[in-house]
C-alpha cells in the first residue's frame, strides 16, 4: 500500500474514533461560513477603505440581515515584521486594530489571510516560523476568521520529497503539520477563529481538515469569473458529501456573482449550485455596486436557507448525463432541496423521477427562485431550463 493512502487511512480513523460528530459540531462555524472575501473582485489592489466600504454595504443592502457576517481581507494586507518578529501591516492598511473595531461595529467579524510558507501567493509576508506569534497578533486584532493558503509552502513540501528521493509522503506530512501548526496556534488563542485551509483540494483535505482543527477547505484550484469554470468546479463536488457536516465544510472557493461575466442564469447556477452544496457563501463581488439582480441572487432567503438549513448536509449528485444533472439536498422537516442543471447552450425541458431523488408517491413542490408553490407532483418532476440554467425546488412530503 503506497504511504500517503496508509497515512489517510491513519487520519481518518484518528479522526473517526477521537472526535464523535456531536462534538465536531460544536466549533465556530455550525453552519457553512457566510460574508464577503476581498480577492475576487479587488484582488492585489484591495485597501483599507475598500474593505470599509464593503462593511458599510454589507449592512445598507441588508446582505448582514440575510446571514452575511464575515468581512475577509485576503492576500496583500502583509507588511513586514518589527524586531521582535511582530507582523506589521503594509501602506494599504494602515492600522489593523482600528479596522476590525469598525467591521464589529457594524455587527459583522473580521477576517484575514496568511500562508504557512514563508510568503503567500502574492509574495507578501506569512506565517513561517512565526504561527503562534501571528495568531496571537489576529487575536490582538480582532481577527474572526483566518484562511491559510499553501503558496511557497509548496517549496518546503518539494525540497522534503527531493531530499529523501522524490514522490515520498515527506512533503504531505510537514504540510499536515504546518497546518496544525497554526490550527493549535488559533486555538489557544482563545478567540473562536474560523480556520479556513486553502491548499487546492490536494492530498484528500476534506479526510484530514477536521483533524488539523479547519472548519473548512478549499476542494479545488480557484473559481474565476467564467461560466466554464464555475460549472466545472460545482459539478465536480460530486462524491465529497460525506465530508461535509456541522462545523466542518468543503469549500469550492468563493462566489463570483455580481463580478459581470456571466449571465443572470448562469449565477442563479452558481448560487444554487453552491447552496445545495453547504457550502460558504462568501461573496466576492464590489459590494458597494451590486444591480437590483445581484442583490436578489445574492439575498434571496429560501437559496440561503437551503445553503443553512440545519441538518448540514450536503447535496448529492443524484443523476447525470449529458447535458442534464440533478442534485438533492435532505433539508430539516423532512424535505428535500432539488436543483435540476442545464448544462447546455440551449432551452431544455428536464425531467428526474422522484424515485432517482429517494422519494415515493407524491410530494408537494415549491419553485425556489419563482418562490411560488407548484402544488403535487407524482411520479415525476419536470422543469423548462434556460441554457446554463437550474431549476431549484423545494419538495414535501
Ligand atoms: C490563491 C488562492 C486565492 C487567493 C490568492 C491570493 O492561492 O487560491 O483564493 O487567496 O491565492 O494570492
Amino acid at each position: 500500500m503506497p504511504l500517503k493512502t496508509l497515512l489517510l487511512i491513519t487520519a481518518s480513523l484518528a479522526i473517526a474514533g477521537s472526535t464523535s460528530p456531536n462534538l465536531r459540531a460544536q466549533g465556530p462555524a455550525p453552519t457553512p461560513p457566510m460574508g464577503w472575501n476581498s480577492w475576487n473582485h479587488f484582488a492585489g489592489k484591495v485597501t483599507d477603505a475598500d474593505v470599509r466600504s464593503a462593511a458599510d454595504a454589507m449592512v445598507s443592502s441588508g446582505m448582514r440581515d440575510a446571514g452575511y457576517v464575515y468581512v475577509n481581507v485576503d492576500d496583500t494586507w502583509e507588511g513586514t515584521r518589527d524586531a521582535q518578529g511582530v507582523i506589521h501591516s503594509n501602506d494599504k492598511f494602515p492600522d489593523m486594530k482600528a479596522l476590525g473595531d469598525y467591521i464589529h461595529s457594524k455587527g459583522l467579524k473580521f477576517g484575514i489571510y496568511s500562508s504557512p510558507g514563508p510568503k503567500t501567493c502574492a509574495g507578501y509576508e506569512a506565517s513561517y516560523g512565526h504561527e503562534e506569534q501571528d495568531a496571537k497578533t489576529y487575536a490582538s486584532w480582532g481577527v474572526d476568521y483566518l484562511k491559510y493558503d499553501l503558496c511557497s509552502f509548496g517549496g518546503i513540501m518539494k525540497k522534503a520529497d527531493d531530499a529523501n528521493g522524490g514522490g515520498t509522503a515527506a512533503g504531505y506530512k510537514l504540510m499536515i503539520a504546518a497546518y496544525k501548526k497554526m490550527g493549535d496556534a488559533l486555538k489557544a488563542t482563545g478567540r473562536p477563529i474560523v480556520y479556513s485551509l486553502c491548499q487546492y483540494g490536494v492530498d484528500d483535505v476534506w479526510v484530514w481538515g477536521p483533524s488539523v482543527g479547519a472548519q473548512l477547505w478549499r476542494t479545488t484550484d480557484d473559481i474565476n469569473d467564467s461560466y466554464g469554470r464555475m460549472i466545472t468546479i460545482g459539478l465536480g463536488q460530486s462524491g465529497l458529501n460525506s465530508y461535509a457536516g456541522h462545523g466542518h465544510w468543503n469549500d469550492p472557493d468563493m462566489l463570483e456573482v455580481g463580478n459581470g461575466k456571466m449571465t443572470t442564469d448562469e449565477y442563479k447556477t452558481h448560487m444554487s449550485l453552491w447552496a445545495l452544496l453547504a457550502a460558504p457563501l462568501l461573496a466576492g463581488n464590489d459590494l458597494s455596486k451590486m444591480s437590483d439582480t445581484d442583490k436578489s441572487i445574492l439575498m434571496n432567503r429560501e437559496v440561503i436557507a437551503i445553503d443553512q438549513d440545519k441538518l448540514g448536509v450536503q447535496a448529492k449528485q443524484v443523476y447525470q448525463h449529458g447535458d442534464f444533472s440533478a442534485w438533492a439536498k435532505p433539508l430539516s422537516g423532512g424535505r428535500v432541496a432539488v436543483g435540476l442543471i442545464n448544462t447546455s447552450w440551449s432551452v431544455r425541458d428536464l425531467s428526474v423521477a422522484l424515485k432517482e431523488l429517494g422519494l415515493t408517491g407524491s410530494v408537494k413542490a415549491h419553485d425556489v427562485w419563482a418562490g411560488k408553490d407548484l402544488g403535487t407532483v407524482t411520479g415525476t418532476l419536470s422543469a423548462r431550463i434556460p441554457k446554463h440554467g437550474v431549476a431549484l425546488f423545494v419538495l414535501t412530503k
